[in-house]
């Protein structure tokens, strides 16, 4: 099955927050477990030069557009290699190829009769780079940005949306999940059914963008260059060879709430118009909140995600990013949070049951552990089932409910040691058998448990897979089950999984 999966490109008219980090991470959570799956597997996420929030900040500091987003490409390029992001491309929308496909794009809905030349007149917000009605703003302001929006009158090409309302209602009755969470399906369902107006995909008065092929002295609105990186990616990616075969229209796309609409409405009439499939799923999360309130810069509540990761390392901030708020929806964080999680959940549930079991399996079997599969072992029980559960809800962007689930497991792991107290069978020459098992149990546990994880925390899930004495690359999915180690020999004590940090403010 071919899976192709994408972020938003980011604007780059500041440096990255966790926000941008959160899809990011989300994505490679997904590709990364596919592949495991051994599902034919493309992540896409890269930068959305083209705005006009670009073009301002590059102006404050005195500098042409295309010399501010080069001096900070290296910035962002960095955030997915940081994250441990396994992208297979990276995009930049000044990339050539993107800019030729864009215009490939437009001249095909401009052909199927989908453009006209129209005045547009409107309150805009510069930080979300959309026209906003006067019902949608408070106080003349937005309210993602609590900036005030300016009012534009241009003579522009538009797109005929209009037109498509009757096709994008087909296709939502027809596709129930097209659109996820169902929350979010009904919310673009009920704004295509309540009339859709056309919208401008040109901008006059501004030179930095990608012309218009029938206009050049009109540049694409940053949204009509923007959403088609998704396609124009598979075009040019892999010079020589064009993906569009293998990946369009399998993707998914993953989007934070705020750019429902663009994506959901927009993006399938734009592919309509210009003959392309509509994308198989598009999956809509919500925001990180700090204080209640999105985290942004506009608003000055910034987390570096960068900082995060030198503070506590890269699979830290990964596991709570996607633990700390259930994905789909809004809900808050803290570096008090990601914290208390690194303590009582990695270094403590997951770090010490790998360490007390190296520990025992040197200290009590020389480091020597002999197979010892047994179905009626509790550990069989407890493992039965976590790799079907996993994978379900990873189809349903369940990233936090899947990882809850492995968390089932390796509490139970918790309990079955403790219940069992092999220190004390140890101190029994004639339970030897007993402890070999427990042992066993423990030690195969946390490798299928490992295996589960290596998505989601990928450094750890390897380290723990060699202080078992397992292959660290052998993470196929059928490896979450219980019974599959073998005798192994030379396993020593593991040194500390998750080594203290000390103050929780260290990284604000
Ligand atoms: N450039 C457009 C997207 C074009 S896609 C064809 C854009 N960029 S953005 O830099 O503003 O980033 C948008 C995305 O970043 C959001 O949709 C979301 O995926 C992520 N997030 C930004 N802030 C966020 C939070 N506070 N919380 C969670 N995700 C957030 O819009």
């Amino acid at each position: 099955m071919a899976y192709y999966v994408t972020t938003p490109i980011y604007y780059v008219n500041s440096t990255p927050h966790i926000g941008h980090a959160y899809t990011t991470i989300a994505a490679d959570i997904l590709a990364r477990h596919y592949r495991q799956r051994g599902e034919d597997v493309f992540f896409l996420t890269g930068v959305d030069e083209h705005a006009s929030n670009v073009a301002r900040v590059a102006a404050a500091q005195g500098l042409e557009p295309k010399e501010y987003v080069d001096r900070i490409a290296d910035v962002w390029r960095d955030l997915p290699r940081r994250l441990n992001a396994t992208n297979d491309f990276y995009i930049r929308t000044t990339d050539d190829g993107h800019k030729r496909f864009v215009q490939d794009f437009l001249q095909r809905i401009y052909d199927a009769g989908d453009v006209y030349q129209g005045v547009y007149a409107g309150w805009y917000c510069v930080g979300c780079e959309a026209f906003k009605t006067e019902a949608e703003l408070v106080d003349g302001r937005c309210p993602i940005h609590e900036t005030a929006a300016e009012w534009i009158e241009e003579r522009n090409w538009f797109f005929r949306l209009s037109a498509y309302q009757e096709r994008l209602l087909r296709l939502y009755d027809e596709r129930i999940d097209l659109v996820l969470p169902a929350f979010r399906y009904n919310e673009a369902r009920s704004f295509i059914a309540g009339g859709l107006q056309d919208f401008s995909i040109s901008r006059a008065g501004q030179r930095w963008g990608v012309s218009i092929p029938w206009d050049p002295d009109q540049v694409a609105y940053v949204w009509a260059d923007a959403l088609v990186n998704y396609l124009s990616a598979l075009a040019y990616a892999r010079p020589g060879e064009d993906l569009r075969d293998r990946f369009w229209p399998s993707v998914r796309h993953l989007l934070g709430k705020d750019i429902l609409r663009f994506h959901c409405v927009y993006w399938p009439a734009l592919l309509l118009s210009a003959g392309y499939q509509v994308p198989r799923q598009l999956f809509v999360h919500g925001f990180l909140l700090l204080d209640e309130r999105k985290i942004s810069k506009s608003l000055g509540n910034v987390i570096d995600p960068l900082d995060l990761i030198d503070v506590y390392g890269v699979d830290p901030v990964r596991f709570w990013s996607t633990r700390a708020v259930s994905f789909g929806h809004d809900g808050s964080a803290s570096i008090e949070g990601l914290h208390e999680r690194y303590e009582r959940e990695l270094a403590n549930d997951l770090g010490n049951l790998l360490s007390r079991t190296t520990a025992m399996i040197a200290r009590y079997l020389e480091g020597e552990l002999p197979a010892r599969a047994s179905d009626d072992s509790a550990v069989c029980t407890l493992v039965a089932g976590l790799g079907s559960d996993v994978a379900g809800r990873l189809d349903e962007y369940d990233l936090t409910g899947a990882l809850e689930r492995i968390w089932e497991v390796v509490r139970g792991l918790n309990r079955y040691v403790d219940a069992q107290a092999p220190w004390k069978v140890a101190e029994d020459e004639s339970r030897r058998e007993e402890l070999e098992q427990t042992l066993y149990d423990l030690a195969d546990g946390l490798s299928a448990v490992a295996v589960a994880l290596a998505s989601y925390i990928p450094e750890t899930s390897a380290r723990i897979l060699a202080a078992l004495g397992a292959d660290p690359d052998e993470i196929g999915w059928e490896r979450v089950a219980y019974g599959l180690t073998p005798a192994r020999t030379g396993i020593a004590a593991a040194s500390p999984l998750f080594p203290r940090v000390d103050a929780p403010t260290a990284a604000a």
